[in-house]
């Protein structure tokens, strides 16, 4: 199978965690950089924890530093669902890797430049890294294969009654990408939150015993807490990780092609993404949007990944 050249843009994050393990467990994917984005928590925790990470398990790829805030408002964090740390109580081994140089939007920029294929740009967080990147480097635009972003929902919002947090904390960066004219994958709450782990398949994790089961035990076990406490629930959704997942395996999805458009003006409802699955507004149907999932085949994967990492 040819491998898929990516670039992963996230906010570690206990879900986007996971999705790194997930990615590095698979060499199918030539993973061609990290860039780290403000979201889960501050910039600089949400690096840290990516260049801890990168540094055990894929210590030859590089980590860049996006922006310390979205494009025009402050930065909203969930640290109450991601701990201060962002990777809740787990202690992450050190490491000598060191950060890129170059910030994010440089550092995309000279991938693109020197890659002849085309780069696939997977982002689990707020989109101010690429909606920066897409303003600064137009030109390059034609590099980029398709986006595969975890964000949006058409079933309410998590951070508001209608906004999914990676819009919510910059939709007009959101808004940026999603007309950019590059093919977008989404996975919105719609699909992510039949992406769940039980708790009896985090005893499965926890049981694999190696630090990569630490790692994701511990992230879920924190992420569990609060969706006990606040959707009264012992389902943990696995957001970021779905955006891998299909990159690995399609055929675990469905999904529709639809238009996609974000609400920037709402004095309820800035955030909220209209996925207008009906075609209502006769528009560009901009994204495939998934929206099921073979929750046992990706919950396998999840585990297969751990155990080989
Ligand atoms: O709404 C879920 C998304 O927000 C995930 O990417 C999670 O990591 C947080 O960033
Ligand atoms: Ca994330």
């Amino acid at each position: 199978m040819q491998k898929k050249l990516i670039l992963i843009d996230c906010d570690p994050g206990c879900d986007d965690a996971l999705a790194l393990l997930l990615a590095f467990a698979n060499e199918e994917l030539r993973i061609k950089g990290i860039t780290v984005s403000a979201g889960n928590v501050h910039i600089n925790n949400t690096t840290e924890n990516a260049r801890k990470i990168t540094g055990y398990f894929r210590k030859e790829i590089p980590v860049s530093k996006g922006c310390e805030k979205p494009m025009f408002r402050n930065i909203v964090t969930a640290s109450e669902v991601h701990g201060e740390s962002g990777i809740g109580k787990v202690v992450l081994k050190n490491t000598d890797k060191k950060i890129e140089e170059k910030n994010a939007m440089e550092f995309i920029a000279e991938v693109l430049k020197k890659t002849e294929e085309k780069v696939t740009v997977v982002i689990t967080g707020p989109m101010t890294n690429i909606a920066v990147f897409l303003i600064s480097y137009p030109e390059l635009k034609n590099k980029i294969e398709k986006f595969v972003i975890m964000g949006g929902s058409s079933i309410g919002g998590n951070v508001t009654p209608s906004a999914e947090f990676n819009i919510y904390v910059d939709a007009e960066a959101a808004d940026i990408v999603f007309k950019s004219g590059i093919d977008i994958v989404l996975c919105p709450l719609d699909v992510t939150m039949k992406a769940y782990i039980t708790e009896e398949d985090l005893e499965d994790i926890k049981n694999i015993g190696n630090y990569a089961s630490e790692i994701a035990y511990g992230a879920i076990k924190n992420s569990l807490e609060f969706y006990k406490e606040f959707y009264n629930t012992n389902k943990v959704p696995m957001h970021d990780p779905c955006t891998i997942a299909y990159l690995l395996n399609s055929e675990i999805f469905k999904g529709n092609e639809a238009f996609v458009g974000v609400e920037l003006k709402g004095k309820y409802t800035y955030g909220e993404t209209i996925i207008d699955y009906r075609n209502k507004l006769g528009k560009n149907k901009n994204a495939l949007v998934l929206n099921e999932i073979d929750r046992e085949k990706f919950v396998e994967m999840l585990k297969k990944a751990i155990k080989s990492i």
